[in-house]
């Protein structure tokens, strides 16, 4: 843990994270610590930073001295989403080992279950049918990335190394060993005409909004499975149900949804072609994230460049 000795005043606002779990770590990095939840926050003019995942639209703005705002989640779209964001307090994205490997240990996991066909087992075994189903290597399964930023390179990584065929692709050219990094729209056409199994780790942007269409599902080969853990709204809803009762895509395993918690009436819910998750894929966990913003603080406070800073104009 690094220890940061500075009297600054942090406001945390989150109304899902458990503000116990930050007051900790973050108070024992930094001693002095002035840490206030909101909406206990005093004199607005004490904060100095706010670390916040969906904040009251207009909160950010009502705090003048304001120097840094720490997201608590990867993806800053909600924050954005904010007309009265104040443009002029840098907004840094939440990038953490932990983060990291919890999405690479979940899209893993939903990556082997699909390659080794779990839920057809779990089907036979409440039959009571014992019946052996053609097998394929991990090496002639293709796999594409979409985003190969903090989570989408790491996730590739570790299936190239389980050894899948694996690709990505991003805005701007990459080089990952063991991966085939394809980039721009030529980039896109190519890398979903070889996906079996296509997984969404882009950040929600204009550009990427609805990207996971019916257009796209069409340059997929027949049958090919979809995993989205980024955010719902890269999804149209329809047209995927509309391509698994065609047979385009054989089914999709979703961590995120337009609307969250998912509608109890929802379709999803029933159809057994979709593996659904709470939007648990990897949770920002304190014990592991609070050193990224004492660090952050440090810098501030020091006049060092902050990491992780969105560029607005982009969108993550
Ligand atoms: P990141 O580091 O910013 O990486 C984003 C990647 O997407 C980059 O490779 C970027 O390309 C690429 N990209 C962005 N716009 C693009 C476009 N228009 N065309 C092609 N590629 C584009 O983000 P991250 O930390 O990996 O996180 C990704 C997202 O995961 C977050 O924004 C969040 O929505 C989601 N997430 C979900 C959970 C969950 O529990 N379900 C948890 C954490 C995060 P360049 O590198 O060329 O810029
Ligand atoms: C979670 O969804 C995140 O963006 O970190």
């Amino acid at each position: 843990m690094i220890l940061c000795r500075l009297m600054t005043t942090l406001l945390f606002a989150s109304a899902t994270d458990d503000a116990a779990d930050w007051a900790a770590p973050l108070k024992e990095g930094m001693p002095g610590l002035d840490f206030r939840v909101w909406p206990d926050i005093g004199d607005p003019a004490d904060i100095d930073y706010a670390l916040v995942w969906k904040p009251e639209p207009g909160l950010l703005a009502s705090l003048p001295r304001l120097k840094a705002i720490f997201s608590l989640g990867a993806g800053v779209d909600a924050l954005l989403a904010d007309p009265t964001l104040p443009d002029d307090v840098p907004l840094v994205r939440m990038v953490d080992r932990g983060l990291t490997e919890g999405m690479t240990e979940w899209v893993c996991t939903h990556v082997l279950a699909w390659h080794r066909q779990t839920a057809a087992y779990r089907e036979q075994q409440a039959a009571r049918l014992w019946r052996p189903l053609p097998e394929k290597l991990a090496r002639e399964r293709r796999i594409g990335i979409l985003g190969l930023g903090e989570l989408g390179r790491d996730a590739a990584r570790m299936l190239a190394a389980l050894r899948f065929d694996v690709a990505g692709w991003s805005r701007t050219p990459k080089e990952i060993p063991g991966v085939l990094c394809l980039h721009g729209p030529e980039g896109l056409d190519a890398l979903l005409a070889r996906s079996e199994l296509l997984v969404c780790l882009l950040p929600l942007t204009p550009a990427t909004e609805g990207i996971l269409n019916a257009e796209l599902f069409a340059k997929l080969p027949r049958g090919a499975w979809l995993i989205n853990a980024a955010r719902g709204r890269h999804l149209v809803e329809a047209d995927l149900l509309a391509a698994i009762r065609s047979g385009q895509i054989a089914g999709a395993t979703l961590d995120v949804f337009t609307t969250e918690p998912l509608p109890a009436d929802h379709p999803f819910w029933s159809d057994p072609r979709i593996v659904i998750s709470p939007h648990v894929a990897s949770p920002t966990l304190a014990r592991s994230a609070a050193a990224r913003v004492i660090e952050g603080i440090r810098r501030a406070e020091a006049g060092e460049a902050l990491q992780h800073v969105v560029d607005r104009r982009r969108g993550y």
